[in-house]
C-alpha cells in the first residue's frame, strides 16, 4: 500500500477571513469525493472561520506559524493549543520565509516541532536549501542538518505524524523548478536521513513533500516521481479554480 497523497496550500498573507469563506465556498464542491488530503494553511485569521465550515468537507485547516512557547508574556504570539481550539490539525513549520525574514533557526524550529506533537498538531516541517548552497553542492549536508536538528528526540511513535515538504529556496515564487532528477534525489536524500534517525520502516510512512513554483501544469510530472508524497503550492493556491486544477492532478495518480 503506497503512501496517500497530499495537496497542500500555503496562502501566506493573503485573504481576509470573509474572502477565505469564499474560498472553501468554491473549492469543496469541486474535491468533495477527493482521496487526496487537501490541507489548507491559512492566517490565524482564519482558522476558525474556515475550520467550521470545513468540518463538513474532506479539508483540514492548519496555520503557518505558532510559537514554541506554552503560553505566557510573548505579545503577538500564538500558542500552539490555541490553534487547536480554533480548529487547525497542523501547522507549518520552519518555512524558508520564516527562517530568512523572521530569523528563525533550526534550534527554535525543533521546539516548535516538539511543541506542536504534544498539543497533536501535525508539524510540516519545511527544509530547503538556497541557491548559493546548490551552487557549492552544499544541499545534502544543508538539508541534512535542517532535518536532524528540527527532529531530534522525537519519539520513533511520533515521527509516522510528521510531514516534511523539501522547498528549495530558489524555487519558491520564482517559477524556476528543479529537475526530476535534482528532486528525487533530495527526496531520496530526505528519506534517507529520516531512516537514520527513526529507523527505515518508520521513515517510509512519513509524507515527502515538494514545495517551489507548483501549478497545475507540472503538479502530475512531480508527484509521479519516486519518494514525492504531494505538494505544497503557495501562489497557485490562492485562486481555488487553479489549486482544485492542483488536487485533480494528484487525483490521477496511481501510487505505487
Ligand atoms: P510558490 O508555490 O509560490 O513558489 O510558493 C511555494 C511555497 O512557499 C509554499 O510554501
Amino acid at each position: 500500500m503506497g503512501r496517500e497523497i497530499y495537496a497542500v496550500a500555503n496562502w501566506k498573507m493573503y485573504k481576509t477571513a470573509r474572502e477565505a469563506t469564499d474560498y472553501v465556498e468554491k473549492l469543496s464542491p469541486k474535491i468533495q469525493y477527493c482521496k487526496t488530503n487537501v490541507y489548507l494553511a491559512v492566517p490565524f485569521t482564519s482558522i476558525f472561520s474556515v475550520s467550521a465550515f470545513a468540518k463538513e468537507t474532506c479539508l483540514s485547516v492548519g496555520a503557518q506559524n505558532m510559537s514554541d512557547a506554552k503560553e505566557g508574556a510573548f505579545t503577538g504570539e500564538v500558542a500552539s493549543f490555541m490553534l487547536k481550539e480554533a480548529g487547525a490539525s497542523f501547522v507549518l513549520l520552519g518555512h524558508s520565509e520564516r527562517r530568512v525574514l523572521f530569523g528563525e533557526t533550526n534550534e527554535c524550529i525543533h521546539r516548535k516541532v516538539l511543541r506542536a506533537l504534544q498539543d497533536d498538531i501535525r508539524p510540516i516541517l519545511c527544509i530547503g536549501e538556497t541557491k548559493k548552497e546548490r551552487d557549492e553542492s552544499r544541499t545534502e549536508e544543508v538539508i541534512e542538518e535542517e532535518i536532524v536538528v528540527a527532529l531530534s528526540e522525537i519519539p520513533k511513535e511520533d515521527a509516522a505524524r510528521l510531514i516534511l515538504a523539501y522547498e528549495p529556496v530558489w524555487a519558491i515564487g520564482t517559477g524556476a523548478v528543479p529537475t526530476s532528477s535534482m528532486i528525487e534525489k533530495a527526496h531520496a536524500y530526505c528519506r534517507t536521513v529520516l531512516g537514520k534517525l527513526f529507523g527505515q520502516k518508520t521513515a517510509e510512512k512519513i509524507p515527502i513533500l515538494y514545495g517551489g513554483s507548483v501549478k497545475p501544469s507540472n503538479v502530475e510530472s512531480i508527484v509521479s516521481l519516486k519518494d514525492v508524497d504531494g505538494v505544497l503550492v503557495g501562489g497557485a493556491s490562492l485562486d481555488p479554480e487553479i489549486f482544485s486544477q492542483i488536487v485533480m492532478e494528484c487525483e490521477r495518480i496511481e501510487r505505487k
